[in-house]
């Protein structure tokens, strides 16, 4: 019979990977505590229009990249990131009740169909930070920090982070304007994406990947333009203030003013977190403001920042963690009692396995030092003598205690 594999662009994580998966979200739980986020978790799919209003219907990820369905004539949609689900939940639960800031975090799997490539797949994992209710700069300038100490509680380094304003919708309108205008002659040139982008979608111009849009992009009067501080005053300030909390925080930072981000929520401040240790997929971690997105989805004028990070990506960079062994082995012919004292040991808080199919001594001896720590030998003399000899496999020592006082380090 054929054997049926995984989906293309989705991923078993097996036993030996989980002890990097656990780091992760250990880690994440112990830091984004300690600034007041709590834990959220919200459904897989929701309805194809949260997205749809949401992320933006111009967007890729919208368009092109939605695994959606439907089920007694309602839309449905596979979630493609989080942001949307968690604003619909902040709303529905009247969270906009509760003292801001509400800091929010989660973890889970997302589905964009996208072609997959070595860190980007259909199936992919985020762990994320949303923050409602503050308009300072101060929100942006913590949500970044959360996201770098995260990082640095991972062990990671080699890290840059980009930062943008995208100013407001006002201040945007107008850049635009100006980079419609810089672009028109060179529009029969641009790739069929760029050409649909230039109507809909413009600021996204900027980040198109194919080398003769990119060309055209870097001329000298486009470029004056993408270059330009074309941010407003009140905008201006917001990115001045954030920039000077970065600099006290210590944080290294790098402008990017082609950073645009692939969901039209955002406005005012944009940043990703690049690794100089990932192919063309570097980036592990994007967010930013999003002030809108609150009312545009039914809820209250509330702002709100935050970011996700590709958990599969900071997978790739943390490597290898070794794998937790069973703390005890029972090694035992006689079955009953094996289960027993399993049974006993695992009450008492250890791991504790035994052989189900009662092998050969020597088999269950060795069985015992691939899987475990200590070999707990019941031989028919200490079936007698109500004892144990416990034995470490690291290195050989064994000792013969009372069943009861078993301590295993
Ligand atoms: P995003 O930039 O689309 O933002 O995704 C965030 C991160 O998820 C990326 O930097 C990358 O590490 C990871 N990622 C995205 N797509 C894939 C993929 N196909 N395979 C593997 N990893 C992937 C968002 O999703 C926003 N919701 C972030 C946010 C939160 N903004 C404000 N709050």
């Amino acid at each position: 019979m054929a054997i049926i594999k995984v989906q293309k662009g989705t991923k078993d994580i097996l036993p030996s990977e989980m002890p990097v998966w656990h780091f992760m979200e250990e880690k994440a739980n112990e830091v984004f505590s300690k600034y007041g986020a709590k834990e959220i978790r919200t459904p897989i799919f929701e309805a194809t229009e949260l997205f749809a209003r949401g992320v933006g219907d111009t967007t890729d990820i919208v368009n092109k990249e939605m695994y959606t369905f439907e089920k007694s004539e309602r839309s449905l949609t596979l979630r493609p990131e989080n942001t949307a689900g968690v604003v619909r939940a902040f709303i529905e639960n009247g969270m906009h009740r509760l003292s801001a800031p509400v800091k929010l975090w989660y973890k889970g799997p997302m589905f964009r169909y996208e072609r997959p490539q070595a860190g980007r797949q259909r199936q992919f994992h985020q762990v994320g930070v949303e923050v409602f209710g503050i308009k300072q700069p101060s929100a942006d300038a913590e949500v970044i920090l959360m996201a770098v100490n995260y990082l640095k509680a991972l062990g990671l380094n080699d890290l840059s982070v980009e930062l943008n304003s995208l100013g407001c919708p006002e201040c945007r309108e107008n850049f635009k304007t100006k980079l419609k205008a810089v672009i028109k002659q060179y529009l029969n040139e641009l790739c069929p994406d760029c050409q649909s982008r230039y109507e809909k979608n413009p600021l996204r111009l900027l980040d198109c990947k194919v080398e003769e849009c990119k060309a055209i992009y870097a001329k000298p009067e486009i470029q004056e333009v993408i270059q330009s501080d074309f941010i407003c005053e009140d905008c201006a300030n917001h990115f001045n203030e954030l920039k000077s909390y970065l600099n006290t925080l210590g944080i290294k930072y790098e402008i990017n003013k082609l950073l645009v981000r692939g969901l039209d929520y955002y406005n005012r401040t944009v940043f990703e977190i690049k690794s100089n240790n990932l192919g063309s997929q570097n980036a592990v971690c994007g967010g930013g403001r999003y002030d809108s997105l609150v009312k545009n989805l039914g809820g209250e004028d509330i702002p709100a920042i935050g970011f996700a990070m590709g958990m599969e990506r900071l997978a790739s960079l943390i490597g290898n963690k070794e794998e937790i062994k069973t703390k005890a082995f029972v090694v035992s012919n006689n079955m009953e009692e094996a289960l027993k004292l399993t049974e006993e040991l695992r009450q008492k808080g250890y791991s504790c396995e035994f052989d189900l199919t009662n092998k050969k001594f020597v088999k269950q001896l060795e069985k015992a030092s691939k899987v475990a720590k200590y070999a707990l030998i019941l031989g028919e003399d200490e079936l007698k003598a109500g004892e144990v000899t416990v034995k470490n496999l690291d290195t050989s020592e064994q000792k013969t205690v009372k069943r009861e006082e078993i301590e295993l380090i």
